[in-house]
């Protein structure tokens, strides 16, 4: 597989690069199960600290972006957790091993940042992937739980 990168997005093009992609892969995966992600605003707080994002690029192209949350509605969570959100792949490039990849990219990413507890919501249709790549079927936060996604857990 061709060399990649995962880092926090710095350059305006970088950040620009990572909403697009968010916005566009879950907008069109969420009309799919017939849910709508019509007001998603790049500027909005939640997207600011704590919460980090992160970009995948590989051969010089973002590629994919997710979202590491620490704080969200209800959630403040303790140190050593994160909540995973909005993690996408471009759908050129789906089903080529590159979500795999992004995700072991970010398991890194999380030790060297002394979080070794992944927490996420994933929805039906992303189910399989998060089996996949280790998530456990889990209720973390039952405050949050809503009939279209079902809460995992991963633990480094
Ligand atoms: C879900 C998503 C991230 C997967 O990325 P990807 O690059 O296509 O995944 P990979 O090619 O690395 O697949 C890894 C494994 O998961 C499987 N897989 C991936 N998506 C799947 C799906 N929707 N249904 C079933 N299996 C799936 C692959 O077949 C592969 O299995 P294998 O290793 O046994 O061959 C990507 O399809 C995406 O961005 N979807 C839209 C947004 C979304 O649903 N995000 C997740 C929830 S927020």
């Amino acid at each position: 597989m061709d060399k990649s990168i995962t880092k926090v997005p710095e350059t305006n093009d970088e950040i620009e690069r990572c909403h697009e992609i968010r916005e566009y892969v879950l907008r069109e995966s969420f009309s799919d199960v017939g849910m709508k992600l019509n007001n998603y605003n790049k500027n909005h707080p939640v997207h600011g600290a704590p919460n980090v994002s992160l970009i995948y690029i590989v051969n010089n192209e973002v590629i994919g972006s997710v979202r590491m949350d620490k704080k969200y509605e209800h959630l403040n969570l303790p140190d050593g957790e994160v909540r995973l959100a909005l993690f996408a792949i471009n759908p050129s490039v789906q089903k080529a091993g590159h979500g795999r990849k992004f995700f072991e990219e970010i398991k890194e990413w999380c030790k060297e940042n002394s979080i070794y507890t992944i927490h996420t919501n994933s929805r039906p249709s992303s189910h399989i992937f998060w089996s996949k790549v280790g998530f456990e079927d889990n209720t973390w936060d039952e405050k949050g739980l809503v009939d279209s996604e079902i809460q995992m857990t991963i633990r480094l």
